[in-house]
């Protein structure tokens, strides 16, 4: 049989999706549903003096109106208790209603529970709410001189080296240093976030909920509410996007009160305007950059310091992940100063860090490059390192030069001239450019569970989450392999927080954590049947080793003898099973390590000297990412004409969504470029930008065609399997490639996103 893995095949769920049959959040109504909508704070800080709720509730069609007057009391927040329930990663440190306190504008300060979403909205509107307003902070500037420093980033030292990169910058024979800046985005998933809450029992709840996590959201639903982690069940079956804003964020804490409250269950679904305050978004940044070489442009130093902001989160932009882990320079140094606005909370967002990141690093890398008189590849080839710089360890796999060339040929580089405004089309100015790509190749634990019936059909199971990814299609390729089994008779079961548990689907984590588990549920599955096999007299197997026995064309066959084979049906019939299952844990290889809250299955045998490597290898992907612009002289409008990406991800599981992957990041990182960008009334502290129309993301004309092509080499250290993650990367790199090409274009150098005409004319 050939092998399904790698194979462009269309999703599974395709059909389900493109017909409306695929179920999402919103969607699972419930008899007796009441709705719920929200009343959000109108000031950015200070203290509610008094509600007045009388109108509310003569309005038709309501029946309750929660604030922190009445509501539910919640476990409070306790950073250690939650991290031991593996409930610590909050979207934002903030239990709804539990205080007067504002700490932003459209905070969530009540809500009102009603017949209908409408007689809910509509009363919602008429809560009368008064307020003792505070001084906010809203501008990032004004409150740098107030900013932190922060001691621990997500785990690791925040700041790196402080004040070590001067000497060697001073004595440097070329230097470049300069100020790189970006502003908010928001994440805007085609899905909206919504929940259904269905209290089953007054200790039991059942959380219809768009999450990329139902272990996550389980087990910090279970800690507020003080229920045991059994007892809270998530489930979200199909999720429409995610790249970060669905973690757990307070509404689906919200509409658990309201659910409890009202007796019933209740939906809440976000409108476009909350998503822009309230579930999360990327802060602005501004970076200063500082590179060194000698005379022959071998680097001695990279220092990048960040100023960003954060509120209720320990977490901040980290811009500076990937100036720890590129290029060969001797010292790095990497600091952060964190603010605190009164704004919505920062989160994650598709590639955070390396995002605003790599568009500073690469830009000054391609600065560094100019000044040297050097090609920027070249220049990028001479300062390549095979090991992490910081750790000293080679990285697990890595093919980035490859990258450089393979994308350089397949571009077409070559005609690219030094000196820029050399090449005109018309009105045109064309510019080529390049990056490098760069992020972190994760592994987290998973349980997946592997169940095969009498007539041989396999059902997968694990708590994961298809953000869109094509989790479900990948699993199903995975197990057709390890079983030999088509693909068609496999059905994939995830996103509900009762199967085995999988890690949150975020930091490109998913595919290289759940598969390992799924490969070693499918092994051990087949030692079952191969049991029951080499048990039955009937079986031409019988009394065999199970060394001796292989599979393919879903039997079990005798190695070197292929007409001694068992179909498993048979075997699972003469049984007498109506199934036969088999459940696998893998462990942690690298990454965040973000535990895994909800049950793992028992596991049976854990492998563990798979996961020995994370003590000897740095895990990281890499590419390069090729960008032609024209620019039109006259009115500063940038268009990117086509683009070349080429990835070294660890093994491709899929070439298909695998494609589809890098396409979704360049094309996010050609709206971070060009046009994405939420600004802030700084007297208010509320967005200006206000819904999804006023927030600029690329539209078709904008995308231009994009040449993908993947290394492929399977990663011999990350698992069995060799694959990486692949959700994040595409992404990186791309704003500078597309600044240094208008660089190349028109001889300016912008440093400030996006790159809108304003700037260039
Ligand atoms: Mo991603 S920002 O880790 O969902």
């Amino acid at each position: 049989m050939m092998s399904e893995t790698g194979k462009p095949i269309s999703r599974i769920d395709g059909r389900l999706k493109v017909t409306g049959q695929a179920t999402y959040a919103a969607e699972f109504n419930q008899p007796n549903m009441a709705y719920a909508f929200p009343v959000r704070a109108t000031i950015a800080k200070g203290r509610i003096t008094s509600i007045d709720d009388a109108a509310t509730k003569k309005e038709p069609g309501v029946i309750s109106v929660i604030s922190y007057k009445n509501a539910l009391k919640l476990k409070p927040l306790d950073m250690q208790a939650q991290a031991k329930a593996g409930a610590a990663f909050l979207g934002e440190n903030l239990p709804p209603l539990q205080d007067n306190k504002v700490h932003y504008p459209g905070q969530f300060i009540a809500v009102v529970v009603a017949e209908s979403y409408e007689q809910a909205r509509t009363a919602a509107y008429k809560l009368k709410v008064r307020y003792a307003v505070e001084k906010a902070a809203t501008d990032l500037k004004a409150e740098l001189p107030n900013s932190k420093k922060p001691t621990k980033l997500m785990g690791e030292e925040a700041q790196v080296n402080g004040g070590k990169a001067a000497t060697p910058l001073a004595t440097s024979a070329h230097r470049v240093e300069n100020t790189y800046s970006t502003p908010v985005e928001h994440h805007h998933p085609m899905e909206p976030h919504a929940t259904v809450a269905v209290w089953e029992a007054a200790d039991k709840l059942t959380l219809y909920d768009t999450t990329q996590g139902v272990g996550l959201t389980g087990a910090i639903a279970a800690y507020f509410f003080g229920l045991q982690q059994e007892n809270v069940r998530v489930i979200a079956p199909f999720v429409g996007g995610g790249f970060g804003s669905k973690g757990l964020w307070l509404h689906t804490l919200l509409v658990a009160m309201a659910a409890k409250t009202a007796g019933r269950p209740v939906k809440l679904a976000l409108t476009r305007q909350m998503m822009q305050t309230n579930v999360g978004h990327r802060a602005a940044t501004i970076q200063r950059v500082a590179l060194g070489t000698d005379t022959a442009g071998t680097l001695k130093a990279i220092r990048h310091h960040t100023d960003t902001y954060t509120n209720l989160t320990e977490f901040f932009e980290p811009s500076g992940k990937q100036s720890l882990v590129l290029y060969k320079a001797p010292l790095r140094e990497v600091t952060y100063n964190v603010a605190k606005l009164n704004r919505g909370t920062p989160t994650f967002m598709r590639a955070p860090g390396e995002t605003p990141g790599t568009f500073a690093l690469e830009s000054a890398m391609d600065e560094m490059a100019y000044q040297l008189k050097m090609d920027p590849v070249a220049f990028r080839i001479a300062n390549h390192t095979t090991k992490d710089p910081m750790k000293g360890h080679d990285f697990s796999s890595e093919f980035l030069v490859d990258c450089y060339r393979i994308g350089a040929e397949k571009f077409g580089w070559s005609a690219r001239s030094m000196e820029p405004r050399q090449k005109r089309n018309g009105n045109y100015l064309v510019g080529y450019g390049m990056a490098t790509a760069t992020y972190p190749g994760g592994r987290s634990a998973a349980s997946v569970k592997v169940s095969m019936t009498a007539k041989g059909d396999v059902t997968v199971m694990t708590a994961s989450i298809d953000i869109g990814t094509g989790t479900y299609t990948v699993l199903a390729q995975t197990a057709a392999d390890a079983l030999g089994v088509p693909v068609e008779r496999i059905q994939v079961k995830i996103g509900d927080s009762r199967l085995p548990a999988a890690p949150l689907a975020g930091g490109s984590q998913t595919t290289a954590s759940i598969h390992p588990a799924a490969m070693e549920a499918c092994v051990l599955l087949r030692k079952e049947l191969a049991a029951l096999a080499i048990a039955d007299p009937s079986s031409k197997l019988h009394g065999r080793k199970p060394d001796e026995i292989g599979y393919a064309d879903g039997k079990l066959v005798l190695n070197g003898d292929e007409k001694k084979t068992d179909a498993y049906a048979d075997i699972i019939s003469r049984a007498k099973r109506a199934e036969v299952e088999a459940c696998a844990t893998t462990l942690p290889v690298s990454g965040a390590g973000l535990t895994v809250p909800s049950a793992l299955c028992t596991p049976r045998e854990i492998p563990a000297e798979q996961n020995s490597d994370s003590k000897h290898y740095a895990f990281h992907s890499f590419g390069a990412q090729f960008a032609e612009v024209w620019v039109d002289e006259d009115l500063g409008t940038i268009r990117v004409k086509r683009f070349t990406s080429v990835q070294d991800v660890g093994r491709i599981m899929n070439e298909k969504t695998a494609r589809s992957q890098i396409i979704g990041g360049v094309i996010f990182g050609i709206g971070a470029a060009l046009m994405e960008a939420t600004e802030y009334d700084k007297r208010w502290g509320s967005p200006v930008v206000r819904t999804l129309a006023d927030y600029h993301v690329p539209v078709n004309l904008d995308v231009p065609p994009i040449d993908v092509h993947f290394i492929g080499k399977a990663d011999p250290h990350i698992s069995p399997i060799g694959a990486r993650g692949i959700g994040e990367i595409g992404i990186t790199g791309v704003a500078a490639a597309i600044a240094n090409a208008v660089f190349n274009a028109t001889g300016k150098r912008l440093r400030d996103l996006p790159l809108t005409p304003d700037k260039l004319v």
